[in-house]
């Protein structure tokens, strides 16, 4: 127990989570929750800075992402749940932080390159999308944060957070902020369907709350090792998309079986998944439950998020406070 210690992480609001996220990122939020001082947030301006033509959408992937972060057990009492746009000082600190950031670590961000030419239908060559990182920095040091759990790919941004934070700390003369160590996520990469990794663009998920039936119907169709073409062609589980998700439900004994039946082609594809489907439907029902009984009581949900708005406003406006009189603008008469 380190309640002490302030961990602080996001995720952009891209609606309901698919069993990458839930593995990935939401499983690690959800037992951080029980040790430290935790701060989990929506990060709806961010997706702004991409999506800034349909912000429709980002209102509404906002609720259902909460859905399912609340229905896989991420606890509104354990940990502060809230909403970035809700708490206006991030955009304050973002200001602040813009006017001592050099162009030159934004323009040579590797994730800024890669993301202008992959979303080449959006037009993302603007200030807000330049500034991501900057947004970033500011939603982690307003609430001094010390970790930052977070996947591979978003350690260039956390490394960028921490340079911003030294050199406010050294332009004005004070340390204001800790500097925040990224702790990285090591989860398992949970292919999708086709084998590929899952990811919404791909059209290639399984969904944390989908209906039983699709559930059942899209594993029956997932790709297996592409050598097993007639059942009985023996099969190697390790270049298996199937073997996966076996590792990460069914028992040891099943997964030996499932390795030697595959191998020695003894059982055929079709029973191996039905090894595997009671497991995951298990694994899957209680939080498909949870979430149907939380979208009847919204108004419980929404009231939670407003209590976590609340903490987290009162704990930026705190840092705000130091950072105003740190620069030196404060107390006009
Ligand atoms: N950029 C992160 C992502 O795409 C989301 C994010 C925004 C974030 N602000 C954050 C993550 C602060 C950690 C800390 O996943
Ligand atoms: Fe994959 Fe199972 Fe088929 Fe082997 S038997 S290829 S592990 S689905």
């Amino acid at each position: 127990m380190n309640k002490d210690k302030r961990i602080l992480s996001g995720m952009r609001p891209t609606g309901r989570l698919h069993l990458g996220n839930l593995h990935g990122a939401l499983k690690n939020w959800i037992q951080l929750q029980d040790q430290y001082d935790c701060y989990f947030f929506v990060a709806d301006w961010h997706a702004l800075t991409t999506d800034y033509a349909d912000p429709a959408a980002i209102r509404q992937n906002t609720w259902d992402m909460i859905l399912d972060w609340f229905a896989a057990g991420l606890d509104p009492q354990k940990a502060v749940v809230f909403i970035q746009s809700r708490v206006k000082e991030h955009a304050e600190l973002y200001l602040l932080l813009g006017m001592i950031t050099p162009l030159a670590w934004l323009e040579r961000n590797p994730t800024y390159k890669e993301q202008q030419q992959q979303l080449e239908t959006k037009d993302l060559s603007t200030y807000g999308f330049l500034g991501y990182p900057v947004l970033q920095a500011a939603d982690i040091i307003i609430y001094r944060a010390h970790g930052v759990p977070v996947g591979k790919d978003q350690l260039p941004h956390v490394e960028l957070t921490r340079e911003i934070a030294r050199r406010f700390n050294f332009i004005y003369h004070r340390e204001v902020f800790p500097i925040p160590d990224a702790l990285l996520t090591e989860a398992p990469v949970l292919p999708g369907t086709d084998g590929r990794k899952m990811s919404k663009s791909y059209g290639n998920c399984i969904y944390m709350t989908e209906p039983e039936e699709s559930v059942r119907r899209k594993i029956l169709q997932m790709v297996t090792d592409p050598q097993r073409a007639r059942r009985s062609d023996p099969g190697d589980p390790e270049k298996c998309p199937v073997f996966e998700y076996h590792k990460l439900y069914s028992t040891a004994e099943e997964i030996a079986d499932v390795v030697q039946g595959c191998r020695t082609a003894g059982i055929g594809c079709v029973d191996c998944k039905k090894i595997l489907l009671p497991h995951l439907l298990g694994h899957l029902g209680p939080m498909r439950e949870k979430r149907a009984a939380l979208e009847k009581d919204m108004e419980e949900v929404k009231a939670a998020v407003q209590s976590g708005i609340e903490r987290a406003g009162r704990e930026a406006r705190q840092t705000m406070a130091l950072v105003v009189e740190t620069v030196g603008l404060g107390n006009h008469a």
